[in-house]
């Protein structure tokens, strides 16, 4: 081995010994974000406090919350059930409602409906609301986005 042969294997030896340790880095920080559901992201959680006045609607069975932010409607359906769906509606993007009365969910453009599970029940809407997971601890649900 020469000189030359030298400068080059300790060159690529430091090159191997910088990239590894990131290479780690980046397995552990996907593990970390890993939801398990092979999206690579974490969940995102959105909670709400049943005492917060923003929220009053939903401690009557019927009531309805849509929190524009997130473009989620939130019902409380009556028996401490509570339903979290995608308030945008799946044709065009108007914000849908809640009929309490037939529980489901019109959408005042074109007047789709859509069912508590989010299924379109009469188009021109053809896809699905999104549905979240939404739980219950006291007074506070939280809505896994
Ligand atoms: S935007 Fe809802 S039916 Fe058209």
């Amino acid at each position: 081995m020469n000189r030359r042969d030298l400068i080059r294997k300790v060159v690529l030896g430091s090159t191997a010994m910088a990239v590894l340790p990131s290479a780690i880095t980046g397995c552990s920080e996907k593990d970390d974000n890993d939801d398990g559901n092979g999206g690579g992201k974490p969940s995102e959680k959105l909670t709400l406090d049943l005492t917060n006045q923003t929220y009053a609607a939903l401690n009557s069975a019927g009531g309805f919350v849509i929190i524009a932010a997130k473009e989620i409607i939130v019902v409380n359906t009556g028996n401490n059930v509570f339903i979290a769906l995608s308030s945008k509606c799946t044709h065009d993007g108007c914000s849908v409602t809640y009929n309490a009365a037939n529980k489901n969910f019109p959408c005042p453009c074109h007047q789709s409906l859509f069912a508590s599970t989010g299924a379109v029940i009469n188009g021109p809407a053809a896809t699905a609301l999104k549905s979240y997971t939404i739980t219950k601890a006291g007074n506070i649900l939280t809505i896994t986005l």
